[in-house]
């Protein structure tokens, strides 16, 4: 036999049994989306480098350590790798918007979407290196009404997923007028326990301090008297966080203020949040986060755009719900049309009607017995059996039900309405 070959490290396969929880989350997300008015929008799975490397950062370990690079095919022009597969969607949709004159719609634009990232990271529980979000982004409202909106939506997510104690994190960071206060205010207390930092945090704390906070070995002692964002903030953002934590108050939402919660991303500014599972706030296991980035849209070319928005690991969800022993709802109950000799055409034909008529179908095509094939129903996990015989001449069909055995006479035309009454 030939050698199997294996899955890339960091990813996984979606089996059957395993995809109900997914379609649950992603269904809930789709109709949240649609409930909160989002318009849904596509950009490709990978970009230009440069567009994360301005966008993120340099800095960021999306870019700096994570990135996924990819490149033309061999002899091509881009063979070298130029492009890299999306780390997050953000920077991608703020290049459409601009690329395509967004702004001169009508706004606040508000766009979602739901796909797969890339992040070179190295594997573990709840980190891949292929995972989904569900992403909202808002383009052209300053806020704050819409910052605290987006709380509530993920926290909404999160309860109509089944999903019991999350909490939000929010911090604000401030902005270009304050952050370089703030920024300084880190370097010195750093710069004065150097000694005491690992070395990537030594090496941050020149080009990026804020991200010392986000230093997983960082001792807590250090990162409890460290300089906090609230206590540098300008006027300016010190009412506009102020009002977004009476607006979270004002809707009820449950949320504490997370003073190291400075976001891997650059473009952050101001409102920054972040959506734990009480009990499991490592920084690892973050179920989601977003914020502001009012800065991104100039960053990339484009005219100043305030903007906000939020990724949800679908992922983590998925793995938070079956820690919590949620079970995803019961799927559409299957009908699995059955007959005896060479009737397939009228297995396939009555099949047709039924599915027409909104259920869920498997129509067994195969030569075996009427026994075997109701059987194999029941093996697969079909509810009920339509089985084809000579009242169909009549229109008629026998529903069974595989869980009792019962068998009665029905019109084809009623089957839908029998097995859901
Ligand atoms: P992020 O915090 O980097 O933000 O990712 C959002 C969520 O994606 C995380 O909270 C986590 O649930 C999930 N996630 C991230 N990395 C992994 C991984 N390696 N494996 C599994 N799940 C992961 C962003 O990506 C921003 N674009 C969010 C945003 C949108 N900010 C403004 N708009």
């Amino acid at each position: 036999m030939a050698k199997k070959i294996g899955a890339p490290r960091g990813t996984h396969d979606l089996l059957p049994g395993e995809t109900a929880g997914w379609e649950h989350v992603e269904a809930v997300a789709r109709d949240l989306s649609r409930r909160y008015a989002f318009e849904r929008v596509e950009i490709p799975l990978f970009e230009r480098v440069e567009l994360f490397a301005r966008g993120l950062g340099e800095s960021s370990d999306a870019v700096e350590k994570e990135m996924f690079r990819v490149g033309g095919a061999a002899g091509s022009e881009e063979e070298r790798a130029e492009w890299a597969l999306r780390p997050e969607p953000t920077a991608g949709i703020v290049r459409a918007y601009i690329e395509h004159g967004l702004h001169v719609r009508p706004g606040p634009l508000r766009l979602w979407m739901i796909g797969p990232m890339f992040r070179y990271d190295r594997p573990q529980a709840g980190r891949y290196r292929q995972f989904s979000q569900w992403d909202v982004e808002v383009l052209g409202d300053p806020g704050p009404a819409v910052d605290a909106e987006l709380v509530e939506l993920a926290m909404r997510f999160y309860a109509e997923a089944g999903l019991t104690d999350v909490v939000a994190h929010v911090n604000s960071i401030g902005d270009a007028a304050c952050r370089p206060g703030y920024r300084q205010a880190l370097i010195d207390y750093f710069g004065a326990n150097i000694e005491r930092l690992a070395d990537d945090s030594r090496r941050r704390l020149e080009v990026n301090p804020l991200r010392v906070l986000d230093d997983k070995a960082l001792a807590a002692d250090l990162a409890d008297a460290a300089p906090k964002s609230t206590d540098h903030l300008c006027d300016a953002c010190r009412a506009h966080f102020r009002a977004v934590l009476d607006l979270l108050d004002a809707m009820g939402v449950r949320h504490v203020i997370d003073h190291r919660l400075v976001r891997g991303l650059d473009y952050y500014a101001r409102t920054t949040f972040e959506f734990f599972v009480a009990g499991r706030e490592g920084q690892q296991d973050a179920v989601g986060g977003g914020g502001r980035y009012d800065g991104l849209a100039e960053l990339l070319g484009g005219r100043p755009t305030p903007g906000i928005g939020f990724g949800l690991g679908l992922d983590r969800t998925v793995l938070a719900l079956e820690a919590q022993g949620v079970e995803p709802p019961a799927r559409v109950p299957v009908v699995a049309v059955v007959g005896t000799g060479d009737d397939h055409a009228d297995r396939l034909r009555v099949a047709g009607e039924l599915r027409a008529a909104g259920l869920a179908v498997r129509a067994d095509t195969s030569e075996r017995k009427l026994g075997k094939q109701l059987e194999a129903a029941s093996k697969v996990g079909a509810r009920w059996a339509v089985v084809i015989g000579e009242e169909l001449a009549g229109g008629e069909v026998g529903l069974k039900d595989l869980e009792s055995g019962d068998q009665r006479q029905v019109a084809i035309d009623e089957v839908a309405a029998a097995i859901s009454g």
